[in-house]
């Protein structure tokens, strides 16, 4: 009898809209990885978790202001839930634009846990307790306000399961790929030799690999300096 695989990594995913992941999930790498059981994605909704008639999940702030803040009991008892589901330590991330900039670096770092839970927010914040209370990693994927956590959230799921061992068809590919090495990717092409009177560089044609590998070396390294300064200068 053959055994399954265990999975390299478990995700669970605390959501408002757990329907806005459905797509995402369900194509291309993120779709194949599932499917190979190398990675296990489960969604749990935080209204479920809500107690009063409403399924209300936010109230007014304190002290005043705009908008609605994210209450503590739903977050809490959807989290002590989901916490349950696996006997794997989680890392925690709570998903917010006061983060921690997400980078590649970042996402190497995740895909090496075994456990991740992510929690989306949405409305204008989250109660500060619960900031503080889950003992969570904040991470924001930019220096922009979404209207929630879900897509930083799908961002961090794609870059992350890539990653995996197997989640790309070819081992090699996520090791070339821009940011990888700290610089951009080299310029690629494919078929037809010629288009649009645009020729591939002779040089790619050759046949010579050690010379291939110098060139794309030197054209990442020009590109960078280029279109990415900044990544040099660390
Ligand atoms: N929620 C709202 N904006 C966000 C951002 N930039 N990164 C992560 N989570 C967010």
């Amino acid at each position: 009898m053959r055994l399954k695989p265990k999975k390299a990594m478990r995700v669970d995913i605390l959501t408002l809209f757990p329907e806005m992941f459905e797509s995402p999930l369900s194509h291309s790498i993120l779709k194949r990885a599932q499917q190979a059981g190398i990675v296990e994605i489960a969604l749990t909704n935080i209204r479920d978790f809500a107690k009063n008639d409403y399924r209300k999940v936010d109230d007014k702030p304190y002290g005043g202001g705009p908008g609605m803040v994210m209450m503590c009991q739903p977050a809490f008892d959807c989290f002590e839930y989901v916490e349950k589901l696996s006997d794997e330590k989680p890392k925690v991330i709570l998903l917010t634009p006061q983060g921690q900039k997400f980078d590649q670096k970042k996402a190497v770092e995740l895909s090496k846990e075994k456990r991740l839970i992510l929690i989306a927010g949405r409305y204008e914040g989250f109660d500060e307790r619960i900031r503080t209370g889950l003992d969570a990693e904040q991470i924001s994927i930019g220096d922009y306000v979404l209207s929630g956590g879900e897509l930083a959230a799908m961002v961090i799921v794609d870059a992350v399961v890539r990653l995996l061992p197997g989640a790309l068809g070819d081992e090699d590919s996520a090791k070339d790929e821009t940011f990888s090495e700290g610089l951009l990717e080299y310029p690629q092409y494919t078929r037809p030799e010629v288009f649009r009177d645009i020729k591939v560089p002779d040089i790619l044609l050759s046949g010579d690999h050690a010379k291939i590998a110098q060139w794309r070396k030197d054209q990442a390294l020009e590109r960078t300096k280029k279109l990415r300064p900044d990544l040099l200068e660390n």
